[in-house]
């Protein structure tokens, strides 16, 4: 397949490339577009045949359903085909556009490959400039998943989309890197109590402020129990090399990676240490990479995919990663790394 790839201006969008974009979602091609938490891989959300074609590029399992994105609240009338609850309303206020996925039962009109096979359906509005005018004129809700190769991390930078999908999608629509770099958190409404079912770019503790009473799927916070989200079930975001979480006071994580590298060095292997700016300077003889400072949290988030990539450039055999607390956006970050890593952990005693 001939992929056709642009460069687009947020701040200056190109109407031309845009129209061209949304000519061929009408036409149930596929179009990588960017937004604010990783780059989606779109087609028209209401086309059997469309929908198809974005599993068919990422290799995606068919029992895994798709997050239809919206530029208008008409359009979440007709997906969900009933008046929105109060709780819907409060979040959508105070959320959207943003990254928050809303799960709600679904209307007839929503294609069961979207959803495969659920009673629900998952909708954002995304807070990117480009996303919403390419939803806007294609007058069509866009189903997409993030623009990767299915199990690998998640795209942040128009390169890694470039590298998963330049043959096997339609067109690609680059930017700059992803604000926010992780997905949007997916809260289930369709029961009495909201559950979040990924977290990710709004946080449990924002999403308490609002609702009052909000839980966190088992699924997610203990590896036996199989999480309710179908995507969340599979190894997901892996980088090539084995992976492994230690956790613990910052000393002792320090000097448990350290000697762990030192022996896996020592069988002849290449390793990558996880660090932030705080501990990066400590390791020796390793190839280190930082996600930032551990004072700001949504820096880090925005480069765990990116760091996990890199490590796949570098070749490493395994990766060392330095645990987060699992608060704000550390739910979030240790989610995917728990993911990356097959939920191998090591906890340090201090
Ligand atoms: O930030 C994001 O959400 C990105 C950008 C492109 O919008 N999209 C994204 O899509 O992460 P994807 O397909 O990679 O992840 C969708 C997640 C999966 O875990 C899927 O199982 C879950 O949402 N999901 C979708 N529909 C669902 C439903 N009806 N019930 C439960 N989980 C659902
Ligand atoms: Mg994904």
């Amino acid at each position: 397949m001939n992929t056709e790839v642009v460069y687009l201006d947020e701040q200056a969008l190109d109407d031309h490339m845009i129209r061209r974009a949304a000519e061929i979602i009408r036409a149930d091609g596929t179009v990588v577009f960017p937004t604010e938490t990783v780059y989606g891989l779109g087609a028209n959300a209401l086309s059997e045949k469309a929908v198809e074609a974005i599993f068919a590029a990422k290799g995606r399992p068919s029992d895994n359903p798709l997050i239809v994105h919206i530029s208008h609240l008409d359009m979440l009338v007709y997906l969900i085909g009933e008046p929105l609850s109060d709780k819907a309303r409060l979040l959508i206020q105070r959320f959207w556009p943003g990254p928050l996925t809303l799960i709600f039962k679904k209307s007839g009109k929503v294609p069961s490959s979207v959803t495969a096979g659920l009673d629900t359906v998952a909708v954002r509005m995304p807070d990117n400039p480009a996303a919403l005018e390419l939803i806007r004129a294609s007058g069509l809700p866009i189903a997409a998943p993030s623009a990767n190769i299915s199990g690998k991390p998640s795209p942040t930078l128009p390169e890694h989309v470039v590298s998963d999908l330049q043959g096997r999608v339609d067109m690609i629509l680059c930017s700059t890197k992803s604000r926010i770099g992780l997905e949007s958190t997916v809260l289930d409404l369709s029961g009495s109590i909201p559950v979040i079912l990924r977290p990710g770019g709004v946080t449990y503790e924002e999403l308490a402020e609002v609702l009052g009473e909000v839980r966190i799927d088992k699924g997610l916070l203990d590896a036996h129990c199989t999480p309710k989200s179908p995507g969340m079930k599979y190894t997901h975001y892996a980088p090539d090399a084995d992976m492994v979480i230690v956790k613990g006071s910052i000393n002792s994580v320090q000097e448990k990676i350290q000697a762990l590298a030192a022996s896996k060095a020592s069988e002849g292997l290449s390793v990558g240490v996880l660090a932030s700016d705080e501990t990066a300077g400590y390791y020796k003889n390793v190839n280190v990479l930082s996600l930032g400072s551990r004072k700001n949290y949504a820096v880090i988030a925005s480069n765990v995919f990116e760091k996990l990539r890199e490590f796949d450039i570098i070749g490493v055999d395994v990766i060392y990663a330095e645990a987060y607390d699992e608060q704000g956006m550390g739910l979030a970050v240790m989610n995917r790394m728990k993911k990356a890593a097959g939920f191998n952990m090591i906890e340090v005693q201090p």
